[in-house]
């Protein structure tokens, strides 16, 4: 057996967690150094993350069975409930298998010639040129307007929209401190607690009231809640219950909205700093699609815009996939107790120099055609991999080329000369701040 690497700058009771949060990529990064399983503490819980791209695929895929989510998803349940990101075992399965018929290519198909074009191309229609667009914003808004659609059609919930687009965004900002604080943390009496408490709370009352009044209609809406209304056990025949449906819909607002928002906010602002890049992203748009609205059937011809797509979930990842051990287990040679925590890292293995040369630069052609098969497995896992791989990754891709696409149409976005953007970590890695010049390239119908 190989002793495990404790990993130094731990300090009393918050352990690791605030060199973690304050720079992430710095933190992570530097772990190699160390070994391929170190220790961390996460406030005072010991963490094992593992290092190499072999021993993330054994945790996330080859073993997967081996673990659960964990305590920071433990954490997270009263507000997901057992929805798909915090249920486990072969309840999860049996959800997954439910669930996933919402994100087959044909839906995603309707939802971006329905949905997303729509609202990206409202969003380009608000501009005027010379205006300073505050980037990251709007990004936030026409994600959340998207997911909210996209599980709901108009008719059934403008009360719902507005009230997810209340509690959402105050529970990403607070939802990654609670789960990596010590357990007292989350009961003192604070604003932060009592804002995240209050927003889950009124967000878990509004969305029954929607699945109540579908589930009466009993009508195909083409919209997410529609498939989690007709799907059915393919053991037992049984319907997904109203609070099943209920923990799918916020699970799916809530993981769903912020990451895809967050990548197409980076996706500006690399370009943008980039001149070379944009040109030649801007060339891809204006050959593929030309003048007219962006299509489905244009974003797999969109090669480029693809690549930088990659390069985008490449650099700024979810901070850390976190499990934890069903039994005892060796991970490369360290041996791992039942129950203990189990971390895997997407900052570390994404900037590993030996699969990513210069790993700082912002790079689209790294992502050549067939590129990332030639990767080990394990090396570039932006969503996730094995049994609990990202269900909305389509979605989520579809939506960034196809928002990306539809405002590069019309519109180039201008850095604001002499202002720093930098990543701070919410519950994912948003822009502290993101104004752009909004230019006009095209006036559109
Ligand atoms: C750029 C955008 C996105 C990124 C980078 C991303 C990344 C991830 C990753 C890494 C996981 C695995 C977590 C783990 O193994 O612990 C995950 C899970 C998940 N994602 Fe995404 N995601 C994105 C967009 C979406 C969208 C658009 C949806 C839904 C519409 C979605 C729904 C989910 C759900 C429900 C899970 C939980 C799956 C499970 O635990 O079994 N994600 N995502």
């Amino acid at each position: 057996m190989v002793a495990r690497v404790d990993v130094p700058g731990r300090w009393p009771l918050v352990g690791h967690t605030v060199r973690l949060l304050r720079n992430p990529v710095e933190f992570l990064s530097s772990l190699p150094a160390s070994g391929d399983v170190v220790r961390i503490f996460l406030g005072p819980l010991p963490v094992f993350l593992v290092i190499t791209p072999e021993l993330a695929w054994q945790v996330l895929s080859t073993d997967a069975a081996k673990f659960d989510k964990g305590v920071v998803f433990d954490k997270m349940r009263p507000l997901f409930g057992d929805g798909l990101a915090t249920s486990n075992g072969a309840f999860n399965q049996r959800q997954r298998r439910m669930v996933l018929p919402a994100f087959s290519r044909a839906r995603i198909e309707g939802y971006a010639e329905h949905t997303m074009r729509t609202y990206a191309e409202n969003l380009a229609d608000q501009w005027k040129p010379g205006e300073i667009v505050q980037v990251d914003k709007r990004m936030q808004d026409v994600v959340l307007s998207i997911a909210a659609r996209t599980l709901f059609s108009a008719e059934l919930g403008p009360r719902v929209l507005d009230e997810i687009r209340r509690s959402i965004p105050i529970m990403l900002k607070y939802v990654l401190v609670r789960a990596f604080s010590p357990p007292f943390v989350e009961k003192l009496p604070i604003p932060a607690n009592r804002r995240f408490d209050e927003a889950a709370a009124r967000l878990r009352e509004v969305i029954p009231e929607v699945v109540v009044t579908a589930r009466e209609q009993g009508v195909d809406h083409g919209d997410l809640l529609s498939t989690f209304l007709a799907a059915r056990d393919e053991e037992t025949g049984e319907p997904m219950s109203d609070e099943q449906i209920r923990d799918e819909v916020v699970t799916i607002l809530t993981t769903g909205a912020e990451t895809t928002a967050v990548a197409l906010s980076w996706f500006f602002h690399e370009i943008g700093r980039r001149p070379d890049v944009r040109r030649r992203f801007h060339e891809e748009i204006d050959s593929v699609v030309g003048d007219r609205p962006v299509e489905f059937a244009d974003l797999p011809k969109l090669e480029y815009t693809h690549r930088i797509i990659n390069e985008i979930v490449r650099r700024t990842p979810p901070i850390i996939l976190m499990r934890r051990a069903r039994e005892d287990l060796v991970l490369g040679g360290v041996r791992i107790k039942k129950g203990t925590e189990v971390a895997v890292s997407q900052h570390t293995l994404h900037r590993n120099p030996r699969y990513f040369p210069q790993p700082d630069r912002f790079d689209p052609d790294r992502w050549a055609p067939d590129r990332a098969a030639e990767l080990p497995k394990g090396a570039f896992i932006p969503f996730g991999a094995g049994a609990r791989f990202c269900p909305g990754h389509f979605f989520a891709q579809t939506e960034i080329a196809m928002v990306a696409a539809t405002i590069a149409r019309r519109w180039q976005l201008d850095p604001v000369p002499g202002l720093r953007v930098y990543a701070q970590v919410k519950a994912t890695m948003q822009p502290n701040q993101l104004p752009m010049t909004a230019v006009l390239r095209r006036n559109d119908p």
